[in-house]
């Protein structure tokens, strides 16, 4: 079969790597992809936000599967689009990825369906945001309702950080209209963890746990990032308690969009913090994290194409979602200046060196192939990823490879994997 990757990051460049693995595919195209992806596949220069452009491909070139990997695709009715034209996509129709695509319609279904979140509130005015914020009092987290690119959340330590997020989203309009409404809530405290689950509407199949790295320096300072690092499992929720945290955050989201007559279908991302030992949920993402993919596509030891196509047919109670009991973990290199501005056309060497490692596996996220060089093209540049025993295996085998590859103005951070070494220690 033929099977159509949207996205260009490091979770795509994953995507096309385990679909290859597949007895079943014969051929990968990636809109718009990357320096991996083109060496799994053909790459296509459509934006991964044209829709109807992504559709007559699909339709063009009798594409078997369309599979999302990021969510603007989603919240903009890829699903939807697709499914007229009888083709089917992995991911959840418009309706459902507003629970990533909208902050309020996903704290309003968590509160219907008694997932624990921090208490919130709604505004669509700036003067009753202002007004509810000053009489609460910081600390207070301000997020911008719609898609912001991960830069839609403040947390306000003072109430004059938290009025002027709420005069930026609203009055300055930083980002758009993503910013019209915006959801106040109570701040929580804790070690944050990443769960994931596939679902097909009714059933799910959970993933094991994972964490990103958010942070772009060591020690978790600095400014966010879109993940600098991940690993599978994270010793903050073991496998002991996946059940249970699956029934406080994945199942009652299930059962609430399916009673509405809009099934889940596609990964539900639930972001999560730990207080003790009780687990909020922060967000929900409608797609695999970047890079929590990598390490949780190194450990899949199902056939993805069968898992995919249960999920969109509602057939996923009947087959075995099996994972390899080893650890993953994927070491982020980017540019020297990530998150902010930073330098690209850097030639990379050294990945093939990387990649000749046992049980290493190199992920392009922002490159490009020309002329048979690898070049950077993006902020976040590579995902080095290992599996060993554990993980302090798998993280020293990560960095062997890591080791390999250079390119100029070259930055990673060297402590992935310590948070989930101290636990386990
Ligand atoms: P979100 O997009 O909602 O996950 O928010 C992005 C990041 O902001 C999270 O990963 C947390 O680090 C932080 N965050 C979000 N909501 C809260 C909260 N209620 N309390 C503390 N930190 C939060
Ligand atoms: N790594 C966090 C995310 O993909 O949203």
């Amino acid at each position: 079969m033929k099977v159509l990757v949207v996205g260009s990051g490091g979770r795509e460049h994953a995507l096309c790597w385990k679909l290859a693995q597949s007895p079943k595919v014969d051929e990968i195209l990636c809109t718009p992809g990357n320096g991996g992806t083109a060496q799994v596949g053909e790459n296509i220069p459509v934006p991964d936000d044209d829709i109807p452009a992504i559709v007559s491909l699909a339709k063009e070139r009798r594409v078997d599967l369309v599979v999302a990997g990021p969510e603007l695709p989603l919240v903009l009715g890829l699903e939807n689009a697709l499914s007229k034209e009888g083709i089917p996509c992995f991911g959840p129709n418009a309706y459902a990825a507003n629970l990533e695509g909208s902050k309020a319609f996903s704290k309003n279904v968590m509160h219907e369906s008694g997932v624990p979140t921090a208490p919130f509130r709604v505004f669509d005015e700036y003067e009753n945001a202002r007004n509810f914020v000053r009489e609460k009092g910081a600390p207070l987290v301000v997020k911008a309702d719609g898609l912001a690119a991960g830069k839609g959340v403040v947390v306000a330590q003072t109430v004059e950080e938290a009025e002027e997020a709420l005069h930026d989203m609203m009055v300055k309009k930083s980002f758009a209209s993503a910013g019209d409404r915006v959801v106040v809530e109570e701040t929580l405290t804790g070690e944050e963890a990443s769960f994931l689950a596939f679902c097909d509407g009714e059933h799910y199949a959970l993933l094991p746990s994972s964490q990103d790295h958010k942070a772009v320096y060591e020690g978790d300072t600095g400014p966010n990032t879109g993940g600098m690092g991940a690993y599978s499992p994270a010793p903050i929720l073991p496998e002991e308690k996946y059940a249970e945290t699956a029934e406080s955050a994945i199942a009652p989201i299930l059962k609430h969009l399916a009673a509405k007559g809009e099934p889940f279908k596609g990964i539900l991302y639930a972001g999560l913090m730990f207080d003790g030992d009780t687990p909020n949920v922060l967000e929900y993402n409608v797609r695999f994290g970047d890079p929590e993919c990598q390490p949780l596509l190194m450990r899949l030891d199902t056939d993805i194409v069968d898992v995919m196509l249960a999920c969109i047919e509602g057939r996923l109670d009947q087959i075995e979602v099996k994972v390899k009991p080893e650890t993953a973990i994927c070491v982020v290199m980017a540019a020297k200046g990530y998150p902010g501005s930073y330098p690209k056309g850097m030639e990379i060497n050294g990945i093939d060196e990387a990649d000749k490692l046992e049980n290493v596996k190199v992920f392009h996220a922002g490159t490009k192939l020309e002329n048979g060089k690898i070049l950077s093209s993006g902020g976040r540049i590579l995902g080095v990823t290992a599996l060993g025993k554990d993980l302090a295996e798998a993280k020293k085998r990560a960095y062997e490879a890591v080791d390999k590859i250079s390119f100029e103005n070259s930055y990673y951070r060297r402590d992935i994997g310590d948070k989930g070494l101290k636990r386990l220690a």
